[in-house]
């Protein structure tokens, strides 16, 4: 649980020019957005880069260089060499890090699948701003965010139930809005108790010790064979980046139990391929009609050289749907122990990420799921809201880093911390 030194929500009145730069895990992507005079109202304009692979496990400099130089090229198109005052930059950088203020970021530990040497334990701020005055580009970072936080910041601009802010993609994680009065960690400063924090919970870490939830013998395989074995072991039940993997896991095992029957006589050379199926593959089976599979059956002939047989096909759609139930259900878990701990009864939580946005019936699942755990009776009219809905978040690594650094620049002209 981090504290993240944002502490409002937004009026919704907020305005000025604010760069955001989202390094996320998959792209990165920089926009330029301005919160206009009109209440709760934004332009905005942005560049998406592909991250490439290597990078993610490659070298610290080579990591903060491409930042810059896709901060640079930003600049140039939309600034013209003219630009020299300095912009201020929402960072979302979403992986766990320590933060005495907000433009601090020590980072505790790669998660995601990131491994690059010399970068735990040390503050990110320094390493980026060294690789932009190298390239003289005229950004001032002013906050540094996670992309939960920035969820919950802007979906909250436009609409004021929102308590959480969620993302369901590659990782799994939630941000919501504590007292300082509750936060141990922060017990030193001495803040007036009801003084608001939010906080990124890093729910992705829950149950690291094993003593709670039950693990299958693929969950100990992905574990074992992450570049950080004993961390995340919530998110790696839950996250885009371990569903495909979990299948793929699951379909090798029944392979090479003979008594099975499972794709026997068949060729499984590719599908022994750790991490060659993403968490799309899985929803392409569950978007497929169960009358027949045949979409299934294609996607294994052309990815896998594989051709199921009927039984097969169905064996298949039920492990897809256990995994996609088992991480919605999960996923409401940590909804409800927000909700609980903050006597939330009605609320609206933002969420973001591939596997909520896209991932077939994520949404309905959870639904039902947080319906089990608050024990709300069963609805008379199917239109009726839920008291807490889980809903489709606004922008959080843009508007939401752009909100956060207004916040932040208003809250250091009023001198307060
Ligand atoms: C991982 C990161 C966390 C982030 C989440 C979603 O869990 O540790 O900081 O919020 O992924 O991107």
């Amino acid at each position: 649980m981090n504290p993240t030194w944002v502490m409002s929500y937004p009026t919704g009145y907020e305005t000025g020019t604010y760069l955001a730069l989202d390094m996320g895990g998959t792209n990165l992507r920089v926009c330029q957005i301005t919160l206009t005079e009109q209440k709760s109202e934004f332009d905005i304009i942005q560049s998406k880069y592909r991250m490439p692979e290597e990078l993610k496990t490659g070298d610290a400099d080579e990591l903060w260089e491409y930042i810059a130089d896709c901060l640079m090229q930003f600049i140039e198109t939309h600034h013209g060499e003219a630009s020299k005052q300095k912009l201020p930059l929402g960072f979302t950088f979403s992986y766990p890090a320590t933060q005495n203020y907000i433009d601090e970021g020590i980072l505790q530990r790669w998660t995601k699948g990131f491994d690059i040497a010399g970068v735990e334990g040390r503050n990110v701020v320094p390493m980026f701003e060294n690789a932009l005055a190298q390239r003289g580009v005229p950004i001032k970072l002013t906050a540094l965010i996670n992309d939960t936080t920035g969820t919950l910041i802007a979906s909250a601009y436009t609409d004021t139930k929102m308590k959480i802010g969620c993302i369901f993609g590659t990782g799994c994680n939630a941000a919501y809005i504590e007292d300082c009065g509750s936060i141990p960690k922060l017990a030193h400063l001495n803040l007036p108790p009801d003084t608001p924090m939010a906080i990124n919970c890093e729910w992705g870490a829950f149950d690291n010790e094993h003593k709670v939830l039950p693990r299958t013998p693929y969950d100990v395989i992905i574990d074992k064979d992450s570049p950080r074995p004993g961390q995340q072991a919530f998110e790696k039940m839950i996250a885009g980046l371990y569903l495909g993997e979990i299948f793929r896991l699951v379909m090798v095992d029944l392979h090479d139990k003979p008594e099975t029957h499972m794709f026997t006589g068949q060729d499984i050379s590719k599908l022994r391929k750790a991490y060659s199926l993403d968490s799309s593959f899985l929803s392409a089976i569950e978007e497929d009609p169960f009358e027949n599979l045949s979409e299934t059956a294609d996607l294994f002939q052309t990815k896998l050289d594989i051709n199921p047989s009927g039984a097969e096909l169905e064996l298949i759609r039920r492990a897809a749907e256990l995994i996609g139930t088992r991480a919605a259900r999960l996923s409401a878990c940590g909804v409800a122990a927000i909700s609980k701990k903050k006597g939330y009864k009605s609320c609206h939580v933002g969420a973001d990420g591939s596997v909520f946005n896209k991932y077939p019936h994520f949404k309905a699942r959870g639904a039902q799921a947080l319906r089990e755990i608050l024990d709300w009776p069963e609805k008379t009219d199917p239109n009726e809201e839920d008291p807490i809905e889980i809903l489709a978040a606004e922008d959080g690594s843009g508007v939401g880093a752009a909100l956060i650094a207004a916040l932040t620049l208003e809250r250091v002209k009023k001198g307060n911390m």
